[in-house]
């Protein structure tokens, strides 16, 4: 490969990435690192939420952005939103599944609405999102050689059981709803990655570790202390590592890569 081509590999220049959640701690570090690499972005979230100020930093660092609002828990609000994005950037070539809300608990606390809701944001809403904007993904693909992408923000929580220890309250406690339908959108990736590879449109999954936003930094020193020390490289993650992998995996550099399921850590699933 010539020296131009390693320098565009990680570049998103003209493609158009759609980020869910974008208005929160991890969304907008992943919009950022997605205009940083040249993608225009769409950024998704619910009715109210305020993205003005993360339109006008992305901007005058010379990137683009739009905001768009959607109700992830509703279907009708997904397909007319997604709709409005195909017709205002005129196309999609990257979508991110970032979104969450839910409150906390444990299985003594949880109730079944807790399960719906959960899953409706986590394993529906981003199967919607896929389906409506599969012909629009598929049109990216044909234009990039490492085709279209879709990335999904699962958690370790996915994988492994919190320890309950770390937390002081049973609903301050991350609750196994969250972990279920997080490890439900595990396995979507893998199927989703194989149904969709003759399309040239990957699929797949970061599993972050610990980032607490500055609020809990803030008010609650002590849990991001116990979650440290959980930690092997010792400390809790920042927004941009996230976007770094996000980047890389729309990139034509993840060309090869579908169905896999990534931890962004720092090593907490390893021990
Ligand atoms: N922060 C962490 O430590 C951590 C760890 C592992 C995984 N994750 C995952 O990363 C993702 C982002 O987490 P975060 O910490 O940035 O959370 P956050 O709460 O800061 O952001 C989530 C965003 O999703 C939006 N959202 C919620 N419900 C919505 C709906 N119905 N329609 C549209 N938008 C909706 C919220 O408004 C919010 O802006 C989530 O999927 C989360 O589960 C986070």
């Amino acid at each position: 490969m010539k020296r131009s081509d390693w320098d565009r590999l990680l570049r998103l220049d003209g493609r158009v990435a759609v980020v869910t959640g974008a208005a929160g701690h991890l969304g907008a570090g992943i919009a950022e690192g997605l205009a940083a690499a040249g993608a225009r972005v769409a950024l998704v979230d619910r009715p109210g939420m305020s993205m003005g100020s993360l339109v006008e930093r992305l901007k005058s660092d010379g990137g683009f952005a739009e905001c768009f609002e959607m109700d992830l828990q509703d279907s009708d609000s997904i397909r007319n939103g997604c709709a409005r994005i195909v017709a205002e950037m005129g196309g999609v070539d990257i979508l991110v599944n970032n979104a969450y809300a839910g409150r906390g608990g444990t299985l003594a606390t949880a109730t079944a609405q807790d399960f719906e809701r959960a899953f409706r944001i986590t394993v529906t809403a981003p199967f919607l999102l896929l389906q409506v904007l599969r012909p629009h993904l598929a049109e990216g693909a044909r234009r990039h050689p490492g085709g279209a992408a879709v990335i999904n923000i699962a958690s370790m929580y996915g994988v492994v059981s919190p320890d309950l220890r770390i937390y002081d309250s049973a609903l301050g406690s991350n609750p196994p709803f969250y972990g279920a339908a997080k490890a439900g959108l595990i396995q979507l990736t893998r199927y989703a990655a194989c149904e969709l590879a003759s399309e040239r449109i990957r699929v797949n999954v970061i599993s972050p570790g610990p980032f607490p936003s500055p609020a809990v930094q803030t008010s609650d020193p002590a849990f991001v202390e116990r979650l440290t020390s959980k930690v092997p490289l010792g400390r809790i993650g920042r927004p941009d590592e996230i976007a770094g992998i996000v980047v890389f995996l729309a990139s034509d550099a993840a060309s090869y890569l579908t169905g896999a399921n990534i931890p962004v850590d720092g090593g907490w699933t390893a021990w």
